[in-house]
């Protein structure tokens, strides 16, 4: 791949709630570059199979589903981009850990990876590109600048998870909500293909203690020295 050559790269990769979304976002409008939330990608691929009547235990079917997606973010001004799919705006029905289950189930099938990876690469455009997700620094960008891997505590994750969804006005339980992301992590890390796991050169940071602004320095201060 030669993307890095032209096209600087930072990628913030982790488990559900460890903080690299509101990290990536907040990395991206600091250093003026473009924001690739992947994990939107595979939410989108199952609301619209989920739209289409499609089985989504059917990939090739879903494959073709992920293939023909006409994505765009939409940037918003102190916001996450708001996603639109075939020129219709995508409301928060994408955030809900029902979207989350089965984009963890999709994103399990290689054939559907397969069909949004050159589309995740088309989003590495200067003067540079966040991307945020669970493989971009094992599998999209493999040769990054620089490669986070976030973590944090399960429990620490579901309260961050609760807080967010809560805000959105969704009736959420937070043991439930501690469950449902440890089934989905073991599912993301077990799965054979692009498993989620650090890339062998990631700095791994635990944002456990952390807010996300001190996160933000912290990255930006590996992006200086490297
Ligand atoms: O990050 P987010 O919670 O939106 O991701 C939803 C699901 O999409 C994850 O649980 C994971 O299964 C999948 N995903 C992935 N690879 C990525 C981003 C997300 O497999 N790069």
């Amino acid at each position: 791949m030669t993307t890095e050559k032209q096209v600087p790269v930072l990628t913030v990769d982790g488990p559900s709630g460890s903080g690299k979304g509101t990290v990536g976002q907040m990395l991206a409008q600091e250093l003026g570059w473009h924001f690739l939330d992947s994990g939107a990608l595979y939410r989108i691929t199952a609301l619209a199979s989920q739209d289409q009547d499609i089985d989504i235990t059917n990939e090739a079917q879903v494959a073709l589903v992920a293939k023909g997606l006409e994505i765009k973010f939409i940037p918003q001004k102190d916001a996450p981009p708001s996603v639109s799919l075939a020129g219709q705006v995508v409301g928060d029905v994408l955030r809900t850990e029902q979207i989350a289950e089965m984009a963890s189930q999709v994103a399990a099938m290689p054939k559907v990876r397969a069909a949004l990876l050159l589309k995740q690469r088309a989003f590495a455009q200067l003067p540079g590109l966040v991307a945020d997700g669970r493989d971009m620094g094992t599998n999209v960008f493999t040769d990054a600048r620089l490669k986070i891997f976030l973590t944090a505590s399960p429990e620490i994750r579901a309260q961050r998870r609760y807080k967010q969804l809560k805000e959105k006005g969704f009736d959420v339980n937070l043991a439930r909500l501690l469950e449902e992301i440890q089934v989905r992590d073991a599912r993301d890390q077990a799965r054979t293909v692009a498993p989620l796991k650090p890339a062998d050169d990631a700095h791994i940071l635990d944002s456990s203690g952390l807010d996300a602004q001190e996160v933000v320095q912290k990255v930006l201060d590996l992006l200086k020295a490297n």
